[in-house]
């Protein structure tokens, strides 16, 4: 009878310990590796959830698990979506900023050029010249409102040699500075950021070329000799805008440093810590603090630096170093 019930109980012993062992493995199988897999899923998409590799395939056979991962999936592509979406937003505010920064600083010069045309005595002049000007105004104050918003990359530069004597004497005209005498044919005194009171020295030998892409090269130096020119007017003027070509030794990579110095105040405080960061620098009412941003990105598309030489109450040097071309020697 004893022995009767001792084996009843080794029976039930191991019948016990077979169906823990098999519950167990069950619900490991079943329940807890689909809930790792879910949670090591959920980690690894929270590292990167751009990577459309990470979300997760839906691989369970128990229903309620099988539920999660399809729900969390849809989740996941989602997210992804949207993400896709922000970025493609971000770049294109940035693209936009950029060219209105640029745009609004074209149009200015054509505000200039038609103010100019005020002294004529051309009655048909004087009749349209008020309407050019209002529209010039508009335009400029539009895109005086996208550069609320935030620079997509530039096109690649297009190379070739460029007459940086001619290049930098467009930039001054077209931003109304005074060339000196033996700069090129002057303009007279203007009435843009450098009223007039604003020289602009040019010392690059009319023959030397600059491998770049002119319309960038153009963009770089009026956003630096617009910005010298508006110091050295808020300063109170007069002063002299200078650029000039540095041809590098033998030994530093053969490359070309063209220098802008202006007899302008400084740079101010905030502007020196927050030097090239867009939208963060801007000191001026009605500046964005892109101008700089976009130079220096304009000049590193190059594979060039800019670079602020010194910036004292005796005035800003900035310094384009462009590499040497392949085919500058
Ligand atoms: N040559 C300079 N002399 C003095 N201050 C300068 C000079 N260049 C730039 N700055 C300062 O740096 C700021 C940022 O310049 P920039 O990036 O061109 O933006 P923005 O001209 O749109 O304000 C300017 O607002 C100005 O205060
Ligand atoms: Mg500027």
């Amino acid at each position: 009878m004893i022995d009767y019930g001792w084996r009843i109980l080794r029976l039930s012993l191991i019948i016990s310990i077979i169906t823990a062992a098999m519950i167990f493995v069950a619900v490991r199988r079943f329940v807890v590796s689909p809930l790792m897999g879910v949670i090591v899923n959920v980690k690894a998409f929270q590292e990167n959830p751009e990577d459309p590799a990470r979300i997760i395939r839906p691989s369970s056979r128990l229903g309620e698990v099988a539920e999660a991962e399809q729900a969390l999936a849809e989740m996941q592509e989602d997210v992804l979506t949207a993400l896709r979406e922000r970025s493609r937003l971000a770049s294109l505010g940035e693209a936009l900023a950029k060219i209105s920064h640029d745009l609004r600083n074209m149009l200015s010069t054509g505000q200039l050029i038609a103010e100019r045309l005020e002294m004529s005595r051309d009655p048909l002049v004087a009749r349209v010249l008020p309407k050019l000007i209002g529209s010039l105004d508009r335009a400029i104050s539009l895109c005086q409102r996208t550069l609320d918003y935030g620079g997509a990359e530039e096109t690649a530069p297009e190379l070739r040699q460029v007459r940086l004597r001619a290049l930098t004497r467009e930039v001054a005209e077209g931003l109304g500075l005074d060339l000196d005498a033996g700069s090129g044919p002057g303009s007279g005194p203007g009435s843009g950021p450098g009223s007039g009171r604003v020289r602009c020295r040019i010392d690059i030998p009319e023959q030397h070329t600059v491998l770049a892409d002119p319309e960038q090269l153009y963009r770089v130096l009026a956003n630096l000799m617009r910005n010298a020119a508006e110091a050295i007017s808020a300063g109170g003027g007069p002063g002299e805008i200078r650029v000039e070509i540095d041809v590098e030794i033998a030994g530093t990579g053969g490359g070309q440093v063209i220098r802008v110095h202006d007899t302008g105040p400084g740079m101010p405080a905030k502007a020196l810590e927050n030097l090239f960061k867009p939208f963060r620098g801007g000191m001026r009412r009605g500046g964005a603090g892109l101008g700089l941003a976009i130079a220096q990105e304009l000049v590193r598309a190059h594979g060039g630096e800019l670079e602020l030489i010194s910036s004292t109450t005796e005035g800003t040097e900035f310094a384009i170093r462009l590499p040497a071309g392949v085919d500058t020697g």
